[in-house]
């Protein structure tokens, strides 16, 4: 079988995952992507691990069946509470999504960083353990922020809700003194524009899009499985929600027609 011409499986609890896809198609655009969009059962910041962890393997599965050479899971939650069990379950490699908190230790100047994550991912073992190993005498201050990735499941990226939504989780980090802001959820990427006019222009933010492109490049060409040629990639993205709506978001978030179809898993 020809590994080169299978697609990247790519998953998230809805579409905040399509962030990495920009990155990945900005670094690979020959690759087909097949995603899973779990929009049903969004938000993952809120749900069990044990839930995520199931939802995670079954999709995972799915993504497989269809023929995925590599999965990325495209979700910081996903990735803190399932990552290890799915590569312990399923034999193909599996790209998770850690916080920037490395590359933003490396970017402070004043040695404060903020970190913006679901309430799941903030309060979980992998971001401390992450936090542990990389601040180096840095301070970091995390923030829970449920009601976020909503936001952006709903299409709204811009104006006064999500200013409403964003201010209170920003000012005490602005007050903290943090010139650095890291994204540790991939819906946070849609929301820069809003960010970065909350935050002013003297906090640099940084997310992991770019990391995981490079990543699933780095991991593809070990095992010989880089789509070769110039032919653009298809996307085919599958959700667990509503179609018509979620491909309606989608071609907004991606500034491009995308049409969804339904597969409950
Ligand atoms: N996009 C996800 C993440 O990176 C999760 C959002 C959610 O479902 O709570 O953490």
């Amino acid at each position: 079988m020809n590994v080169q011409a299978l697609p990247i499986g790519v998953f998230d609890s809805g579409l905040g995952g399509l962030s990495v896809l920009r990155s990945l198609r900005a670094m690979l655009p020959a690759e087909d992507v097949l995603y899973y969009a779990d929009s049903a059962h969004c938000p993952y910041g809120l749900r069990t691990p044990e839930e995520i962890l199931h939802r995670s393997a079954t999709i995972t599965s799915t993504l497989v069946q269809r023929g995925a050479k590599l999965i990325i899971v495209a979700c910081n939650t996903a990735t803190s509470v399932a990552l290890q069990e799915l590569r312990g379950r399923f034999g193909l490699p599996i790209v998770g999504l850690v916080p920037a908190v490395k590359p933003a230790v490396a970017a402070t100047r004043s040695g404060r960083i903020g970190v913006l994550a679901t309430p799941r991912t903030a309060c979980g073992e992998t971001l401390a353990e992450l936090i542990r190993r990389h601040e180096d005498g840095a301070e970091v201050f995390t923030v829970a922020a449920p009601g976020l990735a909503d936001l952006v499941e709903a299409g709204y990226t811009v104006g006064p809700e999500v200013e409403v939504a964003l201010r209170p989780l920003l000012d005490p980090l602005v007050t903290s003194g943090v010139d650095t802001l890291v994204l540790g959820c991939t819906h946070y990427p849609f929301l820069r524009d809003a960010i970065r006019d909350l935050v002013g222009p003297d906090i640099t933010v940084i997310d992991s899009g770019e990391a995981i492109a490079r990543r699933t490049r780095d991991v593809l060409a070990t095992c010989d499985g880089l789509r070769p040629g110039s032919r653009p990639g298809n996307l085919e993205l599958l959700t667990s929600g509503g179609p018509k709506t979620v491909g309606a978001v989608a071609s907004r978030l991606l500034g491009e027609p995308v049409v969804a179809s339904h597969l409950l898993v």
